[in-house]
């Protein structure tokens, strides 16, 4: 006999998860969502703060036994987790390439959460946005209209998909059961400077990060050199290594600077590569006045692009998008139907696409929502409008540089990142630790935030613009800030 034996025949009703008082529920959430909105509304009074051990001691699990409803939730919510963002909403955050988010898509954020679909797949209406999405997408970026994609978590998670789809290219279906032991070694080639995203998904793929060559640029351009790429594939083929892959940069991370995607396209279909695009923010270009927009000429002859919303199209964490030319290809990369997912020919568990066939995720929520949200709430001229008003701040800020007698730009601003560095004549002042000291001091007094990163040996102050609330206003402020500083050290 066991415990189940002695069930009652009829158990009791569960105590659901709702609201026993729906009013009481409504009303908190209104106050939520008008705590959320004046927060919004008033972005450039809420710069990125310390964490304060109230709302450390807030964040704690060690007790939570017991209820504490839904009423006193919306409290803590207001007071002790709301104010403690990571900044990017403010107008003058310009660290690493962080996104704002915007209005319209925390709408959708609402809806999303309450409609709670699961886009793994099946006939719902979430699964029609998903694919409007990558549809938009398709277009947006000169792809066939066969194309397939996957809203995924980032850019990192989008070239795992990607590179996955090129090694099944290279090495055909059978990767899957046999993996990669006995295979012919890979290698694939990206610029000097290429994101760590790359390095990362080539060790998860199973051809390890010393299969990525890292190729020089061209002093001339900042983007990929081609005669030293042209040489190196040559040098690896004739080691009886297999080059299976290019990846381009679209925006490299520490400068913004792009590789000639058109002289990369042509080089790859000559040599039978993939050519990967790395994308992640400044693939949005495309959308931007010239002559920004012919940064990525040459990006409609991609295998596969990595691209984020969440970075410059302004869209709510997280979402990023892998998409890919030959849908054959993707969908052999990863489909696969055990019997409790097996296809429905109607009823919920019809439909095509289910995207758990094009990634790794099964169950995956309602990214789509937030991006179909920002499209058609702004528009593909306002969005484009704003981001070209980026590059043009980057510029700015690049010129502002140049006038100050106390700093110097590293490199030419090309999209919307600008790097610079203090310039003392002091002896005793190191440029490197006395870049890295502003960058603080400004975070903390909540000024501006500013990133750094290593260039030529130095570590200089890098501003990414992707922020549709910055302002001439902002960028200036933002350097006399920065000279200010200087000034105090
Ligand atoms: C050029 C580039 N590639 C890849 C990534 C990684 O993207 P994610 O953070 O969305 O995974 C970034 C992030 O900043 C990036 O700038």
């Amino acid at each position: 006999v066991t415990e189940l034996d002695n069930l009652p025949a009829r158990p009791e009703p569960p105590a659901s998860l709702d609201p026993e008082d729906w009013a009481a529920y409504r009303a908190a959430l209104h106050g939520l969502v008008d705590a959320c909105i004046d927060q919004l509304a008033d972005a450039g009074a809420h710069p990125w703060r310390p964490v304060p051990a109230a709302t450390r001691e807030a964040a704690d699990l060690t007790d939570v036994s017991e209820p504490g409803g839904t009423d006193a939730l919306a409290v803590t919510l207001t007071e002790r987790i709301l104010p403690y963002h990571s900044g990017g909403v403010h107008p003058r955050f310009f660290g690493w390439v962080q996104g704002t988010g915007n209005a319209a898509a925390l709408m959708a954020d609402l809806v999303a959460s309450t409609m709670n679909s699961n886009c793994g797949g099946r006939d719902h209406g979430a699964i029609y946005v998903e694919r409007a999405v990558i549809d938009w997408c398709a277009r947006c970026f000169g792809f066939p209209p066969e194309a397939s994609g996957v809203l995924v978590t980032g850019t990192s998670q989008a070239t795992v998909v990607a590179l996955a789809t090129a090694r099944l290219r290279a090495l055909g279906p059978d990767v899957r059961s046999k993996g990669m032991s006995g295979a012919p070694r890979l290698v694939l080639y990206a610029s000097e400077g290429v994101h760590h995203a790359l390095t990362k998904a080539a060790e998860l793929i199973g051809i390890g990060s010393e299969a990525v060559r890292p190729i020089a640029l061209d002093a001339r351009t900042g983007g990929m050199c081609i005669e030293r790429l042209r040489a190196r594939v040559a040098e690896d083929r004739e080691a009886g290594l297999l080059p299976f892959c290019v990846a381009g940069t679209a925006g490299s991370v520490d400068v913004g600077a792009f590789d000639p995607l058109a002289e990369i396209a042509a080089f790859c279909k000559a040599q039978r590569l993939w050519f990967h695009v790395d994308g992640a923010f400044g693939a949005w270009t495309r959308l931007a006045e010239q002559p920004w927009r012919s940064l990525t000429d040459g990006i409609e002859h991609a295998d596969s692009l990595a691209v984020d919303f969440h970075k410059w199209m302004y869209v709510q964490y997280d979402c990023g998008l892998a998409l890919i030319r030959d849908e054959r290809a993707h969908r052999a990369a990863f489909a696969a139907r055990p019997a409790y997912i097996a296809l429905q020919d109607a009823g919920l568990g019809g439909g095509d696409p289910w995207f758990c066939d094009y990634g790794t995720d099964l169950s995956r929520g309602f990214r789509a929502l937030k991006v179909w949200a920002t499209l058609r709430a702004y528009g593909t001229q306002r969005l484009g409008a704003v981001i070209t008003a980026n590059c043009r701040l980057a510029a700015y800020m690049g010129r502002l540089v140049m006038a100050a007698p106390d700093l110097r730009l590293i490199q030419p601003v090309r999209s919307n990142v600008c790097c610079f560095t203090v310039e003392r004549e002091t002896p005793s002042a190191d440029p490197c630790s006395l870049n890295t000291a502003i960058v603080n001091e400004l975070q903390m007094s909540g000024e501006a935030v500013f990133s750094t990163t290593r260039i030529g040996g130095r570590t200089v102050i890098r501003a990414a613009i992707t922020n549709h609330r910055t302002t001439p206003d902002d960028v200036e402020a933002a350097i006399a800030a920065v000279q200010d500083a200087l000034r105090g050290t």
